[in-house]
Parts: C-alpha cells; sequence; structure tokens
C-alpha cells in the first residue's frame, strides 16, 4: 500500500484492496457511510470492514443530483436521529458527487466531523476526494461549500480497475490534467502507451501531483487555481450541455491550449492528439453538440474564474509549466474556435 501524506492535512493510502484497519484509530461510536447507487455493493463491503462500532448506510440520488441543499438537508435529518456526535465519523464510498457532499456535510455538521474517503471513480480518487475542497450547487456549480480535509482517503485500485470504459476515460482526463500542470513523466506514458498505462501508476503520480500543489496552498488564494487547468471553459461546457465532468474538461484544455499556444507557442497539437487518444472529445462538435459563442462567454462570466481584471484563464508555458493569466476578447475568441464554438 503507498501512502501519500499531505502535512497537517490528510493521509491518502493507495493499494489493492482495504487498509486494516480502514479507518484512522479514534474513540469513534458511530459512522454514518454515504454512498450513490453505482457504489453500493462497495458501500457494503465498506461497511462490513469498519469494525466495533454502529455503521449505517445513507444513499444518495445519482450524480449531481446528490449536490444539492435538500440533499443535505435530508443527511443532516439522518445525522441528528443517530446522534451523530463530534468524534464520530462520515465515510463517503463513491465519485466526487459522494465526496463533495460528505465532505460538506462533514465541515458543518456539528461544525466539523470527521471524514474519510473512499473515491469509487477515478475522478474523485485522483481529483475529487483529494485535497479537501467540498461543496454542493446553488443556482450555480459548487456555489456552496468548505474547505475541509478529510482524515484519510483510501483508494482501492481493485474498484478502480473494475469501472466500466466510460468513467475510466472521464477520470483520465483529469490525470491527464494533473500530469499537463505538474508531472512530464506522467503525460510521457500516456503519450507512449495511452489508455494502456497502469492504472496504479497513473493515480499515485496525478495524486502525487494534486497532494503537492494543495500542500503549497490549501485554501486556493494563488498557486492551487493551477488545479482549474481547462476549467474556465470546461466547466461552462459542462452546465450548457450535461456533458459528464471529464469529457467536458477535456474540451476545456484544448481551449486553454489553445491560448497557450498563442502566448507561449505550447504544443497545443499534441495535447489534442494526446486527448484523442486517449477517447476524449476536443471539440463541442466532436460530442454532436452545437453552442453559441454568446451562451459560453455568458456562463463563464457566472463562474468565479473572474476578477476585477477579468477571466482568468490557467495557460501552460510547455508541460509543468503552467501560469495563471488573465485573457484579451480576442484570446478567448481563439479558444472557443478551436473547440467548434463561434
Ligand atoms: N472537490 C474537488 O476538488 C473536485 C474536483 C473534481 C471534481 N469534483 C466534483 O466531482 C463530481 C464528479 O465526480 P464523478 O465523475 O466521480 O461523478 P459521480 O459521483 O456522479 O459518479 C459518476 C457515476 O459513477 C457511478 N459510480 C460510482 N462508482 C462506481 C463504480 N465503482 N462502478 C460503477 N459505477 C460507479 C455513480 O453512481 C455515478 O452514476 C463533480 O460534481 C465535480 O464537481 C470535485
Ligand atoms: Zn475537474
Amino acid at each position: 500500500m503507498e501512502r501519500i501524506l499531505i502535512p497537517g492535512a490528510e493521509e491518502i493510502l493507495v493499494g489493492h484492496g482495504l487498509p486494516e484497519p480502514l479507518l484512522p484509530p479514534s474513540d469513534r461510536e458511530r459512522v454514518l457511510v454515504l454512498t450513490q447507487p453505482g457504489a453500493r455493493p462497495i458501500a457494503l463491503t465498506v461497511a462490513e470492514a469498519i469494525d466495533g462500532v454502529a455503521v449505517e448506510i445513507f444513499e444518495l440520488p445519482d450524480r449531481e443530483a446528490a449536490k444539492s441543499l435538500e440533499t443535505v438537508t435530508r443527511i443532516y435529518g439522518r445525522l441528528m436521529e443517530l446522534a451523530l456526535s463530534r468524534h464520530d465519523t462520515i465515510v463517503a464510498v463513491g465519485g466526487g458527487t459522494v465526496t463533495d457532499v460528505a465532505g460538506f456535510v462533514a465541515a458543518t455538521w456539528l461544525r466539523g466531523v470527521e471524514v474519510v474517503h473512499v473515491p469509487t471513480t477515478l475522478l474523485a480518487a485522483v481529483d475529487a476526494a483529494i485535497g479537501g475542497k467540498t461543496g454542493v450547487n446553488f443556482r450555480g456549480k459548487n456555489l456552496v461549500g468548505a474547505f475541509w480535509h478529510p482524515s484519510r482517503v483510501v483508494v482501492d485500485l481493485d474498484v478502480l480497475e473494475a469501472l466500466p470504459p466510460d468513467l475510466t476515460r472521464e477520470g483520465t482526463a483529469e490525470a491527464l490534467k494533473a500530469g499537463l500542470i505538474g508531472d512530464p513523466g506522467l503525460v510521457e506514458a500516456y503519450r507512449s502507451r495511452g489508455a494502456g498505462v497502469e492504472l496504479g501508476f497513473t493515480v499515485t503520480r496525478a495524486i502525487r501531483v494534486k497532494a503537492r500543489v494543495v500542500e503549497e496552498d490549501f485554501r486556493e488564494t494563488g498557486r492551487r487555481a493551477i488545479l482549474n487547468y481547462g476549467h474556465t471553459v470546461g466547466h461552462a461546457v459542462e452546465t450548457l450541455t450535461g456533458l459528464p465532468h471529464g469529457h467536458a474538461i477535456a474540451i476545456g484544455m484544448v481551449a486553454a491550449g489553445e491560448i497557450s499556444r498563442r502566448r507561449h507557442g505550447f504544443d497545443a497539437d499534441d495535447q489534442r492528439l494526446l486527448l484523442e487518444r486517449l477517447g476524449l472529445p476536443v471539440s463541442v462538435g466532436d460530442a454532436a453538440l452545437r453552442l453559441s459563442k454568446e451562451a459560453v462567454v455568458a456562463e463563464i462570466l457566472k463562474d468565479k474564474k473572474r476578477d476585477a481584471g477579468g477571466i482568468r484563464f490557467v495557460l501552460l508555458r510547455r508541460v509543468a509549466e503552467p501560469v495563471v493569466a488573465h485573457v484579451s476578447d480576442d484570446e478567448l475568441e481563439a479558444a472557443l474556435a478551436a473547440i467548434d464554438v463561434a
């Protein structure tokens, strides 16, 4: 089992099967396991692996429907009935929607209880479950949330290896993003072996990139923003089309790559080929969708990635050399043209 530590924050365990004990030692008496339909069998295994305390499973609605204040209220109700106290624990077993909601509930219930994440999608394992950002959707994506570290993140490679190909592809977009912003070796592995790279390798490498960035900047005052590579346009595309997050981010990386090419000579063609090779969409047309420039720009302006200076993008000078910069209207237009949005 590989152990990655974010000092003062979380411990991440990556391996085949579950660690023993599954939860960090404590005097807890109760555990509420939050899960979702696709992860229910794994939640049962996790619940069985937790010894000596009362364990209950609570199932959330599938996908983004879970990330609502209404769901949060329902969970608070159950926590009240269970009398889940300050020294008890919430365990998230599922994709990023479950870890986001569980983290938010844990951050706010009694002003903060322990949360442990067992991510069951690749996207959650390399991204959502790591780094303590939690949130739910309110009128816009992730507009309500808190920073709250899990005490432990357990990544079971057996679970990830059994994922349906679609979910693997989605997570691969975020793993590749991690490589692009911080690990040339990971990008090289995808370049030479495509989707055939060993999962244990990509997962640990991608988590290490995120852990390093989070350690440097826990509250996203500065450097942590680089994790949003591809997300300025990606989030807008996701909201407007309902495309899965990873696919929308792949398209967003093409847009950011185009501005990076114009400004810094970044090899955007290579990035595009890499995405295609991994079976990810590289334009809105690829996903058999149409979007207007006006709609995308309006959506970007609603998002958090802007300030007084304008819309902020994460750009790449080259692989592993990210910069955060304001972009001009012309650059934005070129970025959107690159993904078939005119
Ligand atoms: N907090 C962060 O830093 C952060 C970072 C990236 C993404 N996110 C969030 O993560 C969410 C996306 O995460 P996601 O892609 O994991 O989505 P998700 O939680 O909706 O899961 C996707 C689908 O996979 C199913 N599923 C889960 N585990 C499975 C398994 N082992 N086998 C088969 N099916 C399974 C689920 O039931 C669901 O239908 C978004 O809401 C995004 O905002 C958060
Ligand atoms: Zn993302």
